[in-house]
């Protein structure tokens, strides 16, 4: 049995452990603590405490994996629902689709009784309008007829929140699965979708091998398809070790488009972890708890 989420993931890793301790469903346990992180007003980069996009809107971006079926559900862009891991669980069982975004994906979380709410806290929007006043000189805080893509370019980021909480785990019955959440990138081009909900770059489970889940630039791990590329060199019989590096060594050969820093968070089917910070600025944590520990572990992951 292991967990494995990165640092995020303080509000809710201990539930996750307790309840994967007493030999509950890896799923269950995994939203359970997401839920939490996803509540959290401190996490600056997931759920209600996230940031907005250049509109000031909330848009959010989660997935999940079931390892044994390799059904996944995912949604994206999703305003008034924080709780989306939920929501992408509830697309995994109920529709014979994957993947839900916009409009689309709002809808059916209030058809399926999330309760909605305003996610914008007073705090992110008064520091939105300020970056935003900042680079363009703007009064008024009504940007819906303004063009965007430049100030997408000129405002990269403000925050440099493109962070995301991943949980992976194993539970007691051998199953492997993976969930992300998210508030995106800050200041983002409205409807940009980063890797959380998108199976193989930010994610992908598979119980018979293992499983990987990415933090920060999701706009490398979507070219590199970096989950699904760890988990299927772990299929070809490389070792866990062995398939991060050549998944670094893809990360690292990307050129052109927006280069920065990912953070690889990978388990097998043995219990062996690997976090790696592929150019991330400072030191990053993440949590592990196992069977042999007695309560979740902070470490700082390898960096290369
Ligand atoms: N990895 C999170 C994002 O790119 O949105």
């Amino acid at each position: 049995m292991i967990v494995l989420s990165n640092s995020e993931a303080w509000p809710g890793i201990e539930e996750t452990a307790d309840m994967l301790d007493h030999g509950e469903n890896g799923l269950d346990a995994i939203l359970c603590g997401i839920e939490r992180v996803e509540a959290e007003p401190k996490v600056r980069s997931v759920g209600y405490g996230g940031w907005p996009n250049l509109l000031g809107e909330m848009e959010f971006d989660g997935a999940v994996m079931d390892g044994d079926t390799l059904r996944t559900g995912a949604v994206g862009a999703v305003k008034n629902h924080f709780h989306v891991t939920r929501v992408a669980r509830k697309v995994m069982e109920e529709l014979n689709h994957e993947i839900l975004v916009g409009e689309g994906a709002t809808r059916f979380a209030d058809e399926m009784g999330f309760q909605c709410s305003n996610p914008l806290m007073e705090n992110s929007k008064e520091v939105w309008f300020k970056k935003l006043q900042e680079i363009t000189g703007e009064s008024n805080p009504d940007m819906s007829k303004r063009p965007l893509a430049k100030l997408n370019t000129l405002i990269t980021d403000p925050e440099k929140v493109r962070d995301t909480t991943v949980f992976l785990t194993k539970d007691r019955n051998q199953s492997i699965y993976t969930a992300t959440s998210t508030s995106g990138w800050a200041w983002k081009y409205p409807g940009r979708l980063g890797d959380s909900p998108i199976v193989g770059a930010g994610f992908y489970a598979d119980s018979r091998f293992g499983a990987a889940a990415c933090t920060h630039t999701g706009e490398m791990t979507i070219r590199a398809n970096t989950s699904h590329a760890i988990v299927m060199a772990m299929k070809l019989g490389y070792s866990l070790h062995q398939a991060v590096d050549m998944a670094i060594e893809d990360l690292k050969s990307l050129r052109g488009g927006f280069l920065a820093g990912v953070v690889i968070h990978a388990i097998d089917k043995d219990d062996n972890y690997r976090v790696v910070n592929v150019g991330c600025e400072g030191d990053i944590k993440y949590w592990v708890y196992t069977s042999a520990m007695e309560k979740p572990q902070q470490f700082i992951a390898e960096k290369c």
